[in-house]
Order: structure tokens, then C-alpha cells, then sequence
């Protein structure tokens, strides 16, 4: 057993949900099935009370898929692939909201699709993030544009077609990311970094910088892949200043139209803030809408470091080490401790990691990330309930995982965490059903696999 559960003192819990499968009889270390029975009855009881509602066809597939956003206006300036679909946050908005006046928020705010959808629907909108690129991108979006920036912003892409590119600005200090730039386009790209940092209008100037981080992944030798990079194959990597500036004031024209068609009218507030610390948001919330780092080892810091160093959002590992302390535990590459009281599941707690723990798992930490996650994401839900207006609508988009065959119904998991925090639980909504890996769909039992799908969980404060 990792340790018993313990929720601090001065948190008034309501009673546990009727579902306490556990008889330590049942379960025998030596015997796999026992434990992968136990798991299985245990998410079969609460789907028994709680049905769970599979929703086969929505205009947006499902609530996490970007694609659709790079098509509509302001959410297409940055693709950010955990991204939420707007059309699903419009809907659920609409949905849940009681009054005009509604607060929107979102505490793992991303690229900023709630805050921006939120604010278009002309709802006062917040957004915390960990993450300084998302939350950059996040701002700059969300931004008031007047007719004089817009101005500005078509006086510099007329401006950058005719600069005398002479000076460039220094790498940054990580080698790795220089390595993915042949020398040409590496040279190219700090040439035109030096010429951003000219630019007078501070507004205007950051909406030429996010141009040049979205068009980073297409004159790169690597592309991202599920956790990393991966080197393309035939690339010919070599682009000069002029193509670069081809592409950058193609990306500026996308911005000029979005500008001109679009307009926020309350700037939505996006905070530089961890969501499992305390927090105190100007107004407390009546909607959340939100999407988590899911428990499936992917690292933020790894997969957008490039954009993260020549963004100079890190300048040095420290600022690395500090991104990743600040979120919320997904992933092996740090080494956490329990950081708060423990308010995650005991099933986790317990039965799963021990069970984890002695199978020979990729990684050794995997356990102890699972007991941190839901530990952390306990942490945000009862800092969130600090925040929430009585009767306030809570959805969170979570995305199940398995190790070692061993099923992680992070839906049910967060519900139950959350109903012990004096949530209630509106229901669960599966959009999809979610693929292991090659070597989990080896060693997951057919009974098991009905709990691999990405939800939403909605949830209404008391
Ligand atoms: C799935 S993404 C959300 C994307 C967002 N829905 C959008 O459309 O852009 C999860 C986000 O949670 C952020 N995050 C991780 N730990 C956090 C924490 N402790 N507090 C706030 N945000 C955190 C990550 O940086 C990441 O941007």
C-alpha cells in the first residue's frame, strides 16, 4: 500500500460514495486476476449507479481534436495539439449557462480556447495555466485590437518584405534545439527573431512572434510525435530568410482578416497560475470547462521544446525544472514528492499501486505518477470549489489510460474524488473510445477494454 488516504482536517467531506468493493481476502498478490477483477467490479458497480452515456455522433468527434480550430477565426493562430474543440466548449457553455452575466472559466486554460470562445460568446472569461508559451499565446489571442494596431500590424507585414536582414539574434542554450534547424534555416530564423524584437507595438510585436512559433514545426528537420520529436523523413530543411518571411507574412494576413472579422469586447483575464495551489479569481465561476494533462506520460516541456527555447520561455534548465514542478504529475521525467495531503483515490492509493509495483513496468516511477496525479487533480478540484458560485457547472475532459493491463478509469476515479469533495456528479459522457498501446492491447483483458475511452465529467457545485 503507498498510504492510506488523507484528506486534511478542515475539509468537510460528504459521505463516501456506496461503492467500497474492498475485502483484502479478495486479493492475493500472486494472482493478477484477482486484482484486475477487483478494478473491473469496482468501475462495473459505479457504472451500475451511474450509467455511463456514450455519445456516438457530435458535430465536433470529440471535445479534445484541434482540427476543426484551425479553421476558425483567432483559434487557428496557434495549433496546440491537446487543444479543445471551440464548437464543443460554444456548446457546453450554452448548455450550462443560467444568466448572461456567467463567469467562464478554465483552470488548465491552454492556448486560451475556452477564455476566447467564452469571450466571443461575450462571457467574462479566466484561465490559469502553468505553461509561459500556452499562456503567452493564450494572452495574445484574447487581446483588443484597434484600428490602430491593426494599422501597425499592416505596416510591419509591408515592412519585414523589404528589411535588411544584417543582424540576427544568439541561439538559445540548449543544443538539442539548434540541432533540429539545418544551418541555414537555424541562421534565417535568428535573423528574423532580431527583427521582431524591432518592432515598437508591444501587441503587435507578440502577434508577429506567434507567427513566427506556428510556422517553427514546418521548417524544422523534426516533427512532434506522441511524447517527443521525431526527425521527418526526405526533408529538405534548408529555407532562407525570404521563404521564411514567405510564409510569415502569409500567417500575418490570416491575423490582419481574423482581427478585422472578429472582435472580443471584454479581454479575457489569463493567469500565469497553478491550479492545485490556492488561487482567488477576481469573480467566482458559474461554468468550468476544462481538459487536464491526462495520466498518459506525455510531457509538455518535451514536446514543445522548441518552441519553448527559441520563445525564450526558457532560457536555462531551471525554468524546465520549474514548468514541470508546477504541473500537474503526468509523466516520468521528474522526480516529485507528495506535495500537498493526500486527496487522491485509495484505490489508486492502494490496491493499483501495489499491484503496479511489483510488475516490471517501462518505467519504475509509473506507479507512484498514477498516485500523484490523482492526488494533484484532487487538489484542483477542491481549490476549484473555492472559486465556484453555488449551483456553478463543472466539465472536465479526461482521457483513461491502462499500465501493466491494469485499466485507469480516470472519469470515474476524478467523479468519485470530486463527489467527496460535495460535488455532485451530473453524469459522464464518453466520446471515444481510446487505443493502448501495441503492448497494452497484448495484455489488456476484453472485459477491460470497455473503460478505455476519453469523457467528459460533468459536475454541479452544491
Ligand atoms: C490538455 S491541455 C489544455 C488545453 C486547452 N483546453 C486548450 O484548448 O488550449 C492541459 C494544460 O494544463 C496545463 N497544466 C498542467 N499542470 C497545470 C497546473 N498545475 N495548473 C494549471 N495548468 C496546468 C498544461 O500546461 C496544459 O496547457
Amino acid at each position: 500500500m503507498y498510504k492510506e488516504a488523507l484528506i486534511p482536517e478542515n475539509i468537510s467531506l460528504v459521505e463516501e460514495p456506496q461503492l467500497d468493493l474492498f475485502n483484502p481476502d479478495k486479493f492475493s498478490e500472486s494472482d493478477s486476476n484477482m486484482l484486475l477483477n477487483i478494478v473491473n467490479e469496482y468501475y462495473t458497480s459505479f457504472e451500475k449507479t451511474s450509467p455511463i452515456k456514450v455519445i456516438n455522433k457530435s458535430q465536433f468527434n470529440t471535445p479534445v481534436n484541434f482540427k476543426q480550430a484551425k479553421t476558425i477565426p483567432i483559434h487557428r493562430w496557434y495549433t496546440y495539439k491537446e487543444g479543445f474543440s471551440p464548437l464543443f466548449v460554444n456548446q457546453f457553455i450554452k448548455r450550462y449557462k443560467t444568466a448572461d452575466e456567467n463567469i467562464v472559466f478554465d483552470p488548465f486554460g491552454g492556448i486560451g480556447t475556452t477564455a476566447v470562445e467564452a469571450a466571443l460568446l461575450g462571457f467574462t472569461a479566466y484561465s490559469n495555466d502553468v505553461n509561459p508559451l500556452s499562456n503567452f499565446i493564450a494572452n495574445v489571442k484574447a487581446d483588443i485590437y484597434n484600428k490602430q494596431d491593426l494599422g501597425d500590424l499592416e505596416k510591419e507585414k509591408e515592412r519585414i518584405t523589404k528589411y535588411c536582414f544584417y543582424r540576427k539574434n544568439n541561439p538559445p542554450e540548449n543544443e538539442t534545439v539548434g540541432n533540429y534547424f539545418t544551418k541555414t534555416t537555424l541562421d534565417s530564423v535568428l535573423k528574423i527573431q532580431s527583427y521582431i524584437d524591432t518592432i515598437q507595438n508591444e501587441k503587435i510585436r507578440s502577434l508577429i512572434f506567434i507567427a513566427l512559433l506556428t510556422i517553427l514545426e514546418s521548417i524544422s528537420t523534426h516533427r512532434k510525435d506522441g511524447n517527443g520529436v521525431k526527425i521527418k523523413k526526405n526533408f529538405k530543411g534548408d529555407f532562407n530568410v525570404n521563404q521564411i518571411v514567405g510564409l510569415l507574412t502569409a500567417q500575418i494576413e490570416l491575423f490582419i482578416y481574423d482581427i478585422k472579422n472578429k472582435t472580443i469586447q471584454t479581454k479575457p483575464i489569463i493567469s500565469y497560475q497553478s491550479s492545485f495551489e490556492k488561487y482567488s479569481l477576481p469573480q467566482k465561476a458559474d461554468i468550468v470547462i476544462t481538459s487536464p494533462p491526462y495520466a498518459n506520460c506525455f510531457d509538455y516541456s518535451k514536446v514543445y521544446l522548441v518552441e519553448l527555447w527559441f520563445g525564450g520561455f526558457f532560457k536555462n534548465k531551471q525554468d524546465q525544472k520549474k514548468f514541470r514542478e508546477a504541473s500537474v504529475i503526468s509523466h516520468v521525467h521528474y522526480k516529485w514528492g507528495l506535495r500537498h495531503q493526500d486527496f487522491g483515490h485509495r484505490l489508486v492509493n492502494n490496491e493499483i499501486y501495489d499491484y503496479l509495483n511489483d510488475l516490471n513496468l517501462w518505467d519504475k516511477k509509473i506507479p507512484m505518477m498514477l498516485v500523484g496525479y490523482f492526488n494533484d487533480m484532487g487538489k484542483v478540484l477542491y481549490e476549484l470549489s473555492e472559486n465556484l458560485n453555488q449551483g456553478a457547472t463543472v466539465g472536465f475532459v479526461v482521457g483513461n489510460s491502462v499500465y501493466g493491463g491494469v485499466p485507469i478509469a480516470t472519469d470515474i476515479l476524478l467523479a468519485e474524488i470530486a463527489m467527496k469533495l460535495g460535488f455532485k456528479l451530473l453524469g459522464i459522457e464518453s466520446y471515444r473510445t481510446l487505443t493502448p498501446s501495441s503492448q497494452q492491447m497484448r495484455i489488456i483483458r476484453e472485459q477491460d477494454k470497455k473503460f478505455l475511452r476519453e469523457s467528459l465529467v460533468i459536475l454541479k457545485w452544491k
